[in-house]
């Protein structure tokens, strides 16, 4: 146990020496604010998103050594602006969509794409049913599952692919076919049969958040579920065509981890679905946190205890609760900026909401005074798509777009 522990306190402290690593090179290449723009703004990094996707497509290199093509199918719900997914869309990515809304989304924002993946537990809404011709669809459980094998068979749906959505090992999830009776095992394995006749591909899919359970614990339960897929295809008589990874990583977490796990997963995929060509990832975090900055002013600085209140809030940073958000702030002096070490402060946001607290035990400069620029890095996940308008009287719409958008950070692009 002890060694356990010392293990996950290493692997830790790598990711964090990792995410400071790429702040400091962030905050290097970042231009000084615009001092004339309203705070808080966000800033968009297009380079951002293109080193992103070069670190997941060389990470899963080991996937399609071993025989898979390696798509990979953005998720949209992480962050749905429209330079987002235009950018994504030069760049050749596919999409993964929850909802009919998303998926009209992706139609006006990528009309090329040519992958998209509908998944989540309620993938027609605001639609009804799931009718007309799609993509990918993976089924959420099995009550979805045999309303779509009915949709195929009267023709109202047609599908290039279907796919179910297998439960994590230890899961305590509420999504994906849970599998442990032999019973369910089977019930699944006739759905399939009767869908094969009517679909060319059938696959399966996980999405466990690796960014909560672990690398390891991932790569553990993955394994596991293609040893089910094994006992699956036995059971059918069929083999899969597809799998699909989900997503669930951080962006230091792919950097650090992700070749590894590729090269350990890649044999055992292609020994337990040896009939299969393609391994699908959807990742959202990933790609698109470190993608956004969100700009703030300071407004005002507690004497003793150093906490630093800022006109940003919990608002536009609505992940504040899943990761450290890194701190800079900009030196007037110095004229650069700089990332803000370990400390005993707190940096608060400007509502009325107890838990209204953008980082804590943080340093903030000795120097740094009322008016200054902060910055609050890799703002462009799930911050930007859960924020919410407490607090602004309406004026929402205005703080959830990105104010400042740069193909690179630097001043002079
Ligand atoms: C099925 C599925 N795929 C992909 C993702 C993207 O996850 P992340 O943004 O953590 O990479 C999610 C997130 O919840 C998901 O549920």
């Amino acid at each position: 146990m002890a060694r356990e522990l010392e293990t996950i306190w290493a692997d830790a402290q790598t990711l964090a020496r990792a995410q400071r690593e790429w702040a400091s090179a962030f905050i290097d290449r970042l231009a000084p604010p615009d001092w004339t723009q309203p705070t808080p703004y966000r800033l968009f990094s297009k380079i951002e998103l293109e080193n992103a996707i070069e670190e997941v497509r060389a990470a899963t290199s080991a996937f399609r050594d071993a025989g898979f093509a390696t798509p990979i199918a953005y998720s949209v719900k992480t962050n749905p602006d429209h330079r987002v997914l235009e950018q994504l869309a030069r760049l050749g990515l596919g999409f993964e969509c929850i909802s009919n809304s998303e998926r009209a989304l992706v139609a006006e924002c990528a009309p090329d794409a040519d992958l998209v993946v509908l998944n989540g537990p309620v993938k027609a809404w605001p639609d009804k049913r799931l009718i007309g011709t799609h993509d990918y669809v993976i089924a959420d459980r099995q009550s979805e599952l045999d309303c779509l094998i009915e949709d195929l068979e009267s023709g109202a749906l047609r599908v290039n692919a279907l796919g179910f959505r297998l439960r994590g090992r230890d899961a305590t999830s509420r999504f994906g076919f849970a599998l442990g009776a032999a019973s369910q095992l089977d019930q699944l394995a006739a759905s399939l049969r009767r869908a094969s006749l009517k679909v060319d591909r059938l696959g399966a899919h996980v999405h466990l958040p690796a960014s909560s359970r672990g690398s390891s614990q991932w790569r553990d339960e993955v394994a596991s579920a293609f040893e089910l897929l094994i006992e699956l295809q036995e059971r059918t008589g069929q083999q899969l065509q597809f799998m699909d990874l989900g997503g669930g990583f951080s962006p230091e977490q792919w950097s650090c981890d992700g070749a590894t796990l590729a090269q350990d997963l890649a044999p055992r995929l292609r020994e337990a679905l040896p009939g299969a060509d393609t391994v699908i990832f959807e990742p959202g975090r990933c790609l698109v946190q470190r993608s956004i900055a969100l700009f703030a002013t300071v407004r005002d600085i507690d004497a003793q205890s150093k906490e630093v209140l800022l006109d940003a809030s919990v608002a536009e940073l609505a992940h504040w609760y899943a990761f450290t958000h890194l701190v800079s702030s900009f030196s007037r002096r110095e004229q650069r900026w700089r990332l803000w070490e370990h400390g005993g402060s707190q940096l608060s946001g400007r509502t009325c909401m107890e838990h209204d607290v953008l980082a804590r035990a943080v340093a903030p400069p000795a120097d740094l005074a009322l008016g200054d620029c902060v910055v609050l890095l890799e703002a462009g996940g799930y911050d930007f798509s859960l924020s919410f308008p407490f607090g602004s009287g309406g004026q929402s719409p205005a703080l959830m777009k990105i104010k400042r958008e740069e193909d690179n950070l630097t001043a002079s692009s």
